[in-house]
């Protein structure tokens, strides 16, 4: 089946506490290693945005999953499109927290230097998104 790439934001709602995040990624990771889907995880303490890729039929589960979930709230479909090769195939779930959000990357693709998805348009997002993965593979290295 071919590949599509959805992207969205949401907030986090009330009563998010300090371990949801290490218990979304740990479940992310696994369940998407199982069905394959891949990407990307930005989050900066009260906003995320989030890249899917992998099949359609994998990509649109996760994400109903991903939507019924309280812990956030404010979801917000940036983009859903096919696409020809996946950007974040080393990923089950990669994740960039807060410290890496700071950057001028911010900026650069949006209209401040604060991470906020929904002052971004959805080719911008993505490609912040690329811009995260790239740094964080040139700091692996
Ligand atoms: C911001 C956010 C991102 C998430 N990302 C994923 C994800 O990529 N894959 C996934 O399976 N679950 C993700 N989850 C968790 C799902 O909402 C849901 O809790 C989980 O898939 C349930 O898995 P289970 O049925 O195996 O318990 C995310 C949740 C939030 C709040």
């Amino acid at each position: 089946m071919y590949l599509v790439r959805l992207i969205y934001t949401s907030e986090i709602s009330d009563g998010f506490g300090p371990n949801d995040i290490e218990d979304i990624l740990e479940k992310a990771k696994k369940n998407n290693a199982e069905c394959n889907v891949t990407g990307l995880l930005c989050f900066n303490s009260t906003h995320f945005l989030q890249c899917l890729e992998g099949s359609r039929k994998a990509v649109n589960e996760t994400y109903h999953r991903i939507l019924n979930d309280t812990r956030h709230r404010n979801i917000i479909m940036l983009n859903y499109c096919e696409i020809v090769e996946r950007e974040f195939e080393n990923w089950s779930m990669g994740y960039i927290p807060y410290s890496k959000l700071t950057t001028p990357l911010n900026l650069k693709y949006s209209g401040s230097s604060a991470f906020n998805p929904l002052a971004m348009s959805a080719g911008s997002a993505h490609k912040l998104m690329l811009a995260l993965r790239d740094s964080l593979l040139a700091h692996a290295m």
